[in-house]
């Protein structure tokens, strides 16, 4: 606190960004600034006074503060920041006080209190320096039973030098896909109620200022680390101000109880375009989030059988593509869905964890022993919180699940209800049974359905099962999968460690869905595959060059049958594959940089060695471009006075049309940062889905 005793101050501050906030007595503090570092002798208490709005006509006497919880008790003029009830229904407004204050180790926590409601509100937010992460959460105490129907983070002010926010939706096979909405007054509310991340609503938002894009500006990014379904609200007050509020989705909480607890909200400011917000995300979940058994083994290529046998599971024919699948390259091959009761559809079975005997008739030690031969690891599919009708389990259990007996189906399934203690104890045995019965090293963790009702109980106790698999198989890698990208969260990547981004293996859909999950994801977490000549999602075949490289931008793995392989495309995923294993001790650390390009139809990427002492370009053309000649490709993240020597490293790819001479297609270039993020790259022209590879050396 500063001297100036009717202003409380504290600031929270790493090499690049300052956080501030100050409050009026016992008030409730705003952010007051939240920008690039200001000067260590800067006033505080001077600038939340410098700071302080007017007043005019038409409005209130004082304007009511943007707090990090905004009290409608105090006439704020927008959404509030919480939302109570009594036992009897009643409605709580409670108006807080200075309680008390902890500050140290780029850790702040802040006590407020109402006494005559018995509340205690505390917001607590912490920097890391290493990526510019804040995470703020809040809790909220009782004296006695209350019921809560919103609950947010600390709120934060959005700047007002932004023309538009820019948030996800998605679908099926479609993942991450982006919305732009332009600043207006009033707010742009998602809720979903769907029980779980989803891939309908990504619990992330960018705010670029004006003038942003991925490689320049300022912007700030937000995310809401949840699992159970997330409520955002982006508003601009009648009075100019703008807010953003995260929280559980509407009727999360059930049961009035007396404490309550937000998910953590990850806020980024960044001085260098949308791509300062995207590699604070990915350093942070990769580096301060992410749990890795052992986080100094690199990723292994993954081979998964799903698209290649779907429930059609035959011993011969799973070891004679285990074989095939470890001398392409694979390191870990991963048996999916299909394995257990009498899994031959996905009508059945979900529920009975037991090895399917028909299938299976020595149990799954010879099919593991075959793939341990292969000099690969094991790894199985589950979807443990699902349950279909026809089941014995469902026969046994019918008041096991969530939600009422005559609710929709969704892919013929049901949720469990994870948070009934017997559910737990029926799911922790088998699943642990089938754990300490096999060498399986690896989970692939799907849910594919949405609840029939959010209820944050769920998400709760979810994560408590996954914690207690890990605590006591710690060794045991999870994969987090719902059909495809429906739950990528920070929440369950905190205990997992690798998302199934998306069920779609076509390499043109899928270079997008990189492209935008890059805002947030990095490399180390995001599966890729390889899938089949032909896409069994989108129907379009695609030249195996592209696959294995779209592959090759994240966790590399394969899906397809590996015996639809001819002898060419073999040799180009040998190829690759090597490419990517001889790489991926650096990719594995680098920042995934997007690149502006200037040809729409161009996706293209910059991942980044740590050291900066290297880095490789993915440029995909995804369809015709308009004009004639490619545009120059205009790096980004380099350091303008270096040289770099650069080679495009597919470039016996170029097509016969291409008839001139670039240099690259002969030669490798030495060029400057400046020249490289200036000029940019010339490349050979090329058709259409296809991807140039680009690899550069600071010299
Ligand atoms: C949905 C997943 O996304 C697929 O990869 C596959 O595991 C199927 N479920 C299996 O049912």
């Amino acid at each position: 606190m500063t001297p100036d005793t009717k202003i409380r101050c504290w600031r929270l501050q790493d090499q690049t960004q300052s956080l501030v906030l100050a409050a009026d007595g016992d008030q409730l503090p705003e952010i007051v600034y939240w920008g690039p570092r200001l000067p260590d002798a800067s006033d505080l208490s001077m600038l939340a006074l410098a700071a302080r709005p007017d007043v005019t006509g038409g409005i209130l006497d004082a304007v009511p503060p943007l707090s990090i919880c905004p009290e409608a008790r105090r006439s704020f003029p927008g959404h509030p920041g919480l939302s109570l009830r009594d036992d009897t229904g009643a409605v709580l407004l409670p108006r807080f006080s200075f309680h008390d204050a902890k500050d140290a180790d780029n850790e702040l926590t802040l006590i407020y209190r109402d006494a005559d409601l018995g509340l205690d509100y505390q917001a607590i937010f912490t920097l890391t320096p290493s990526s510019g992460m804040i995470v703020a959460r809040a809790t909220l105490e009782s004296t006695r039973p209350i019921g809560v129907q919103w609950l947010a983070p600390p709120v934060f002010p959005a700047p007002q030098n932004s023309q538009e926010m820019i948030d996800f939706h998605g679908r099926w096979i479609g993942e991450f896909q982006v919305s732009r909405t332009p600043w207006a007054p009033g707010a742009r509310l998602r809720d979903n109620p769907t029980g779980r991340t989803g891939h309908e609503h990504f619990p992330g938002l960018i705010v670029p200022c004006n003038g942003a894009t991925n490689t320049q500006g300022q912007a700030y990014g937000f995310h809401y680390g949840w699992s159970g379904g997330h409520r955002m609200v982006a508003e601009e007050l009648p009075d100019g101000r703008r807010q953003i509020q995260w929280g559980h989705a509407s009727g999360s909480y059930r049961e009035a109880a007396t404490r309550f607890e937000t998910a953590p909200l990850y806020a980024v400011f960044s001085d260098a375009g949308i791509n300062g917000c995207a590699t604070a995300f990915q350093r942070h979940l990769r580096d301060s989030v992410l749990k890795l058994p052992t986080p100094d083994r690199s990723r292994p290529v993954h081979y998964n059988c799903w698209e290649a046998v779907y429930f059609d599971h035959d011993h011969d024919t799973l070891c004679d593509i285990a074989s095939r699948a470890a001398e392409l390259g694979a390191e870990r091959f991963v048996l999916d869905d299909g394995w257990f009761g009498q899994r031959n559809t996905d009508t059945t079975s979900l529920g009975d964890w037991t090895i399917n005997h028909e299938k299976y008739p020595g149990g799954l030690m010879p099919l593991i022993n075959h793939v341990h031969a292969c000099g690969m690891t094991f790894g199985i599919w589950v979807e443990p919180e699902m349950v279909n009708p026809d089941s014995d389990l469902y026969r046994t259990h019918p008041d096991w699940i969530l939600g009422d007996a005559d609710q929709l189906l969704g892919r013929q399934q049901l949720a469990l209800n994870v948070a009934l203690p017997e559910v737990q104890a029926y799911l922790y045995d088998h699943l642990a049974a089938l754990l300490s019965a096999h060498p399986i090293e690896y989970v692939k963790w799907d849910h594919n359905r949405v609840l029939p009702e959010p209820d944050h109980r769920q998400a709760m106790a979810v994560y408590a099962l996954i914690d207690r698999l890990r605590a006591n198989f710690p060794t045991v890698e999870f994969e987090s999968c719902a059909s495809g990208g429906g739950r990528i969260d920070f929440g369950i990547l905190s205990r997992t460690h690798r998302v199934w981004l998306s069920d779609s293996n076509d390499p043109l859909e899928r270079l997008r869905i990189q492209h935008e999950a890059a805002l947030f994801l990095p490399m180390v977490v995001t599966g890729s595959h390889v899938g089949p000549r032909i896409c069994h999602t989108s129907g379009r075949a695609t030249d195996i060059r592209l696959r294995a490289w779209v592959a090759a931008q994240r966790h590399m793995g394969f899906e397809m049958d590996p015996r639809e392989l001819t002898k060419d495309e073999a040799q180009v995923l040998r190829e690759v594959t090597t490419w990517w294993k001889a790489n991926r001790s650096w990719l594995q650390q680098a920042d995934i940089l997007r690149l502006d390009s200037d040809d729409p139809a161009m996706i293209a990427e910059l991942q980044r060695a740590a050291e900066a002492d290297r880095f490789v370009v993915f440029a995909g053309l995804s369809e015709s471009s308009t004009q004639i000649l490619p545009r120059p490709l205009r790096l980004c993240g380099l350091d303008p006075d270096a040289k770099y020597e650069i080679r495009l490293l597919n470039r016996d790819d170029a097509p016969a049309l291409s008839r001139g001479t670039p240099l690259l297609k002969t030669d490798a270039a030495t060029l400057s940062g400046q020249y490289l993020m200036h000029q940019g790259i010339t490349l050979p022209w090329t058709f259409p889905q296809s991807i140039w590879v680009i690899e550069g050396t600071r010299l």
